[in-house]
């Protein structure tokens, strides 16, 4: 009886920890997606403005570009548990065909990742790319053109209030 009691409150404290870090890490997720476009927008419109008006490239400009790269990539991090954890993804993986009909769960379960993963991708190419350039010009070219290219794909696949592929408040709290 006490084995059952223990085993019953240590599944529920499990749960329910699950549950906390999940919802933690779900309003993170969706606080640092402000973080992110802000950095990539300011990145580009430095990018932009130095290229424009052959600008050095700056260490203010190489830590834009540094540091674009590495919120995103904490932003990869948290999708990736968040991805692992949630419900909604978790329901589509297990029923696939019912998921495949439902377009909420078809984002979550394919399209977001899918999406993102790219953009990441493409985002870390052009900061990779970047660095390596002989010219200031060529720096601030390349950060302009892929980091822009990144930044179309991440907007599309941000489940904006306003988005028709799946709407999630644009503030989450807990
Ligand atoms: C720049 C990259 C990314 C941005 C800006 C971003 C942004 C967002 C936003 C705003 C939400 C809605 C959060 C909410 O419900 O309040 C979300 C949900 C989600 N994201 Fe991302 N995301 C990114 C990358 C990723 C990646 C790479 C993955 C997976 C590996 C991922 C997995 C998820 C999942 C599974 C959800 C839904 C969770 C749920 O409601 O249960 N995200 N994302």
């Amino acid at each position: 009886m006490f084995y059952l009691t223990f085993v019953a409150r240590h599944k529920n404290i499990t749960r329910n920890s699950t549950e906390i870090m999940y919802s933690t890490l779900l309003v993170s997720h969706s606080l640092i997606r402000w973080l992110v476009l802000a950095f990539l927008l300011y990145s580009i419109y430095r990018a932009f403005v130095g290229y424009i008006n052959n600008k050095t490239f700056s260490k203010t400009d190489n830590a834009f570009r540094h540091w674009t790269a590495t919120i995103t990539h904490i932003q990869l991090m948290i999708g990736i548990i968040v991805y692992t954890q949630s419900p909604i993804v978790k329901y589509f993986w297990k029923e696939t065909e019912i998921g495949l009909q439902n377009l909420d769960l078809t984002f979550y379960g394919v399209i977001h990742i899918f999406l993102m993963l790219t953009a990441i991708v493409i985002l870390t190419i052009g900061s990779a790319l970047a660095k390596r350039k002989p010219t200031d010009k060529e720096k601030f070219k390349t950060m302009l053109v892929w980091f822009s290219i990144a930044l179309i794909i991440i907007f599309i696949a941000i489940p904006w209030t306003f988005s028709p592929l799946s709407s999630r408040p644009n503030f989450r709290t807990f």
